[in-house]
């Protein structure tokens, strides 16, 4: 146990608008929680660039694995479909700071096969998200993935904005949408990122007007977008730029939180 009062598997799951920052965000999560415990982290945006930003490279998506399953002659197949599929798909990085292993939902071909995708995904996380201290998920921007799971919660959906009228809006709908859904979700927080001292007073005054709660800010940073622009992963972005250090102090919030309720 990572931190006293946390549940095992405690997952975050982070949306928000494309382009927002999501998959920044995730990357970094995971690696500023992987040094306090085990992480799961699960690319569950079709449009996948979360191991590009942890610098691992993916041999198969879950999309990928049960296609091929599915392709193999029915004798061959294993007992279980989805579990194979999974386990067929899970990349792994041990190293000396971090400690996580990743799956990419990924797309997959045919009619009705992204709701399969979505299916595998619940049952991972309802079966396996209990083995890790932590699971952060980079989702697409609409929740559907996670609408028809029953049994296993969110504990923290993050609804990340920029600083854009759309963004905050589209934040807040995120927000709204985790009340309609059959999922339990711990706590919902709308955070802006991208936030510069300039900026941030239109920020304020435009969430004001949405009636959108801003719980947290994130700073522009440069650095970003020069790990971007060199290729290099997100996740390396050394821990005294302003972005990580502004991630772990939200952070050390959220789970302090959690950690009283
Ligand atoms: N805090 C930040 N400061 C500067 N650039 C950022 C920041 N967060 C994200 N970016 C940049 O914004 C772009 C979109 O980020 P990304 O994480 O891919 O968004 P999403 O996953 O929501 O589509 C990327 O070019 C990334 O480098
Ligand atoms: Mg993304």
């Amino acid at each position: 146990m990572p931190l006293e009062g946390l549940r095992q598997g405690f997952t975050i799951a982070v949306s928000g608008k494309g382009g927002v920052g999501k998959t920044a965000l995730s990357a970094l999560l995971v690696r500023i929680l992987s040094r306090m415990g085990g992480v799961l982290a699960i690319d569950a945006d079709p449009d996948s660039n979360l191991p590009q930003a942890l610098g691992l490279e993916v041999e198969t998506t879950v999309g990928e694995a049960r296609e091929a399953i599915l392709n193999a002659p029915a004798r061959s197949r294993v007992a279980s479909d989805k579990a194979a599929a999974w386990r067929l798909a899970l990349a792994e990085k041990v190293e000396e700071t971090y400690d996580y292993d990743l799956l990419v939902m990924g797309r997959s071909e045919g009619p009705g096969c992204y709701c399969a995708v979505n299916s595998i995904l619940r049952d991972v996380i309802d079966s396996r998200a209990d083995s890790y201290d932590f699971t952060v998920i980079d989702c697409e921007a609409g929740l559907e993935h996670l609408s028809r799971r029953t049994t296993r919660d969110v504990d923290v959906l993050l609804a990340v904005a920029d600083p854009t009228k759309n963004g905050l809006v589209t934040a807040k709908r995120v927000q709204e949408l985790t009340g309609e859904l059959m999922v339990d979700f711990g706590t919902t927080a709308v955070l802006v990122n991208k936030v510069t001292p300039e900026n941030k007073p239109l920020v304020e005054s435009q969430a004001r007007e949405q009636g959108v709660e801003v719980a947290f800010f994130l700073p522009l940073d440069p650095v970003v977008a020069e790990h971007d622009m060199l290729g290099k992963p997100v996740a390396q972005i050394p821990d005294d730029s302003p972005i990580v250090q502004a991630v772990v102090a939200m952070m050390e919030q959220v789970l302090a939180a959690a950690a009283n309720i």
